[in-house]
């Protein structure tokens, strides 16, 4: 969920607007705010299922001009999606936005008999309502007595009908930014929504309760003491460019890659040579570590899987890539001799937070490959290489990842050099095919008109394979969550040699399957696996590495990828499979940006 917060001088309600639509991608299935009139105290509440811009056409009939007031862009968890579970929540005094879940709040119904005081079904509402049981004009007093009770993770922006000028805020775990201006103090759940107003920021520390005045923020902890919290530059563009000439976030996102894979790997290039001194990332870790692990969730346990090959073929050492969520309930073997890749975008993704500390508490030394600076996961690793992608505005990941590929592919060769693996001369010629691989994904995004016509095929598909050995198979998970997740088309990846037992099965005639083949030792192997599937009547798109000779089966059709070095074929396949999704599902005619019942950042286990 995406939550704000603004209390100043300006006109509240299309401030907050604006904001919650930059933080949408947060969640898009109900929106809502609240306004209070600074003089009056006088509450305006309005909410809705649907998008921001459906709470925009109910707050255009309304003129009055307040200058406090708290919004939400909901992403739903407790309680279906409805006008009535749109938040914010008012119970008597209390007005209250929240992004998390509270776990025990059946148990506080009973606790504190709030049955007749709920309408909703969300566990918001019960925090309010508790919060409105303890408020006796002590807004403090009922946020900590609240905050003991509960059990879960929470961002909790809270307003109090008879404090007209002051917004209250308290998390665990969720997060809470907030920034101020000449012009007033806001909040928000992530710096995105707060780059307009301001060029600097704070994270707001656990269990501090903030008071948003119109010209200042205060913290204090819970026994009222003040809090000081560090100030970070805000060094994004953020949105303000917005799509650009691009119909969609997505595309122009895609089309940004050879730039944020450029700027990903320019610090850590000193001399010509992988330098990571600047992100602080001592050798020794790299060094003495004796095995290496990822937890991540999504696209960044994808790119986990293809630092698992490299780290295998390179250094020759075992490695587990981890779905967050199952780590720390599958008894990892994890001690002080172990690495921690955490691997997120946002840095916000609940389960990799908790396997981190899970994984830290157990002894183990961390290094983060994070996008958003300052962000939580980035604050509990011991080391953070922060991937230079810029904003990620689309639901569906795509230069968050390959700059992420990035970071990991400089690890690795970092890893190799002081492990005595790579000499001088390895490393240069491991850098130089690093260094091609933003023009090579290029030369693909170049081309995108003639992936555009193999989408076109696709569109009336049910179903979608993919299939590859190796590497190939790696990035094709990648391929098929992008698929699956932006044009709804079921569709799988498979390691090709799997597919003769089962998944064949479901080979009919003109059946979509997608391959990629750009691994020279895997070639063979892949041809033949792509045979079985066409002699049961599969329509194959391979996309090949260009000096590969296909020998001289008939596929559905064939794009020819410039050709690397095979490990660095990752490239070029996945430009070429974001591309592949994107049109698909841009020719149906779906929201690419917004796919159903997703959200970009996902503060819930
Ligand atoms: C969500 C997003 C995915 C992303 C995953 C992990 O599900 O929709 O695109 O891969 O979370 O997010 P993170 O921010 O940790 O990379």
């Amino acid at each position: 969920c995406g939550i704000v917060g603004y209390n100043g001088k300006n006109s509240v309600t299309d401030l907050l607007l604006d904001s919650l639509e930059l933080l949408e991608y947060r969640g898009y299935d109900s929106a809502g705010l609240a306004t209070m009139n600074a003089n009056t105290g006088k509450v305006k509440l309005r909410k809705c299922a649907g998008r921001v811009k459906d709470l925009r056409k109910i707050c255009a009939k309304d003129k009055k001009i307040s200058t406090c007031g708290i919004g939400h862009t909901r992403w739903a968890t407790h309680g279906g999606v409805s006008d009535l579970n749109a938040h914010p929540h008012r119970v008597g005094d209390v007005l209250l936005v929240h992004n998390g879940i509270v776990e025990n709040y059946e148990e506080l119904k009973d606790h504190f008999m709030l049955h007749k005081d709920l309408k909703s079904q969300t566990d918001t509402e019960v925090v309010a309502a508790v919060l409105n049981r303890f408020y006796q004009g002590d807004p403090h007093e009922a946020i900590r007595k609240t905050v003991k009770y509960l059990k879960g993770t929470f961002a909790l922006v809270i307003m109090f009908t008879d404090q007209p000028d002051v917004i209250y805020a308290i998390r665990n775990v969720s997060p809470i930014v907030a920034a101020y201006n000449d012009n007033g103090t806001m909040l928000a759940s992530d710096v995105v929504a707060l780059g307009a107003t301001a060029d600097k920021y704070m994270v707001v520390p656990e269990y501090v309760i903030m008071e948003l005045h119109k010209d200042e923020i205060k913290l204090f902890d819970l026994n009222d003491k003040p809090v000081e919290a560090d100030m970070i530059d805000i060094d994004w563009d953020t949105t303000r460019g917005g799509k650009g000439k691009y119909p969609f976030y997505m595309e122009k996102e895609i089309m940004e890659q050879p730039d944020a894979l450029r700027a990903t790997m320019q610090s850590r290039v000193v001399n010509g040579k992988i330098d990571l001194s600047a992100d602080g990332v001592p050798d020794e870790i790299l060094k003495d570590c004796e095995r290496v692990c990822v937890v991540a969730c999504g696209t960044a346990m994808h790119a986990g899987l293809v630092a698992k090959a490299l780290v295998q073929s390179k250094l020759g050492m075992h490695m587990n890539v981890e779905y967050a969520s199952e780590f720390m309930y599958s008894d990892p073997v994890i001690d002080e001799k172990t690495l921690v890749l955490a691997i997120s975008q946002s840095g916000e993704t609940i389960d990799t937070l908790e396997a981190l500390k899970y994984a830290r508490k157990k002894g183990a030394k961390s290094v983060a490959v994070i996008n958003v600076k300052g962000s939580s996961i980035a604050r509990e690793s011991d080391y953070v290489m922060y991937t230079v992608a810029g904003p990620e505005i689309a639901v569906a990941s795509t230069k968050a990842y390959t700059t992420q590929l990035m970071a990991l592919f400089l690890l690795v060769g970092r890893m190799a050099k002081v492990r005595g693996i790579f000499d001088d001369a390895t490393e240069k010629a491991y850098l130089d095919s690093l260094t091609k691989a933003p023009d090579k994904m290029q030369e693909v995004l170049d081309q995108k008109h003639d992936i555009h016509k193999i989408a076109r095929e696709m569109l009336d598909a049910k179903d979608a394979f993919m299939i590859g050995r190796g590497l190939d198979y790696s990035i094709l998970l990648e391929g098929a969550l992008k698929l699956k997740e932006i044009s709804y088309i079921h569709t799988e990846a498979y390691a090709s040699g799997e597919l003769k037992h089962g998944t064949i099965a479901l080979i009919t005639e003109n059946t979509p399957v997608v391959a990629t083949v750009t691994q020279s030792k895997l070639k063979e192997k892949e041809l033949s696996n792509i045979r079985e599937v066409q002699s049961r009547g599969a329509s194959v798109v391979v996309f090949v590495k260009e000096d590969f000779d296909l020998a001289d089966a008939e596929y559905a059709d064939v794009f020819e990828l410039p050709a690397m070095e095979d490990e660095f074929m990752v490239f070029p396949a996945s430009a070429a499979l974001q591309l592949l999704a994107y049109y698909v599902s841009m020719d149906k005619g779906l929201d690419v940006d917004k796919p159903r019942n997703l959200a970009k950042v996902v503060t819930v286990e």
